[in-house]
């Protein structure tokens, strides 16, 4: 009984000490800072990556040493060369395969919709704002071209559309993209 008594009131006390500690239902904002009970960790000689260096006078995100590559880059061969561009063969020539098309797709929405719009005429969203209007992808003038010409735009630029190969370090995903592009316009001529 004795034994009984004591462990109730140990939980008694452990809920007590929880709740406590909780603060209750409610989150509290505190506004005294946290006290530190390993105080080398929040303060150490290491430079946080968005702080400055005292020492250096720098940023403390360093930039990589001129010539870094990012992991399974391949330096582009005709950059500045869109003819040369152009003669380049598409892996995935025709293929409108589900699983190619949900690739493209995926990399057509995420980074060229917000211009060229959901269905490639040229009216994505912020286009309205744009000064120069980004150019439908589904033009006669794009229809007549050949894949590696539209490769070529998306992985050098053209005029004041930038290179969208860093954002899309995969050459398959680009070429995937390609046919995401002539599958837009098929639709567009009803095909
Ligand atoms: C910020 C807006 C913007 C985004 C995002 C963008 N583009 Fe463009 N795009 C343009 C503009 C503007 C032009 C016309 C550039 C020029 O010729 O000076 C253009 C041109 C093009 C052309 C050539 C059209 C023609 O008639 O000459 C193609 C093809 C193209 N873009 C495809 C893409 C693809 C694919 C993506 C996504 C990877 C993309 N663009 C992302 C604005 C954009």
């Amino acid at each position: 009984m004795k034994r009984q008594m004591i462990l109730l009131t140990l939980s008694i006390s452990a809920l007590g000490l929880f709740t406590a500690c909780t603060g209750g239902s409610r989150p509290t904002l505190h506004s005294e800072p946290n006290v530190e009970l390993v105080q080398d960790m929040m303060d150490q000689k290491a430079i946080k990556a968005q702080d400055y260096d005292h020492v250096t006078g720098e940023a403390g995100s360093r930039l990589p040493p001129a010539g870094t590559v990012p992991q399974g880059y391949k330096p582009y061969a005709f950059k500045g060369n869109p003819a040369g561009g152009a003669t380049l063969k598409n892996p995935f020539t025709g293929d409108l395969s589900p699983e190619v098309l949900a690739l493209g797709q995926k990399k057509y929405e995420t980074y060229c919709l917000v211009c060229h719009g959901v269905t490639g005429a040229g009216d994505g969203p912020v286009a309205a704002k744009m000064a120069l209007k980004p150019p439908p992808v589904t033009s006669d003038k794009i229809i007549g071209v050949s894949d590696g010409a539209i490769y070529h735009i998306i992985t050098d630029g053209q005029g004041v559309m930038s290179s969208y190969a860093y954002q899309m370090v995969d050459e398959k995903d680009r070429w995937a993209l390609v046919n995401y592009i002539r599958s837009l316009q098929k639709l567009k001529r009803g095909q």
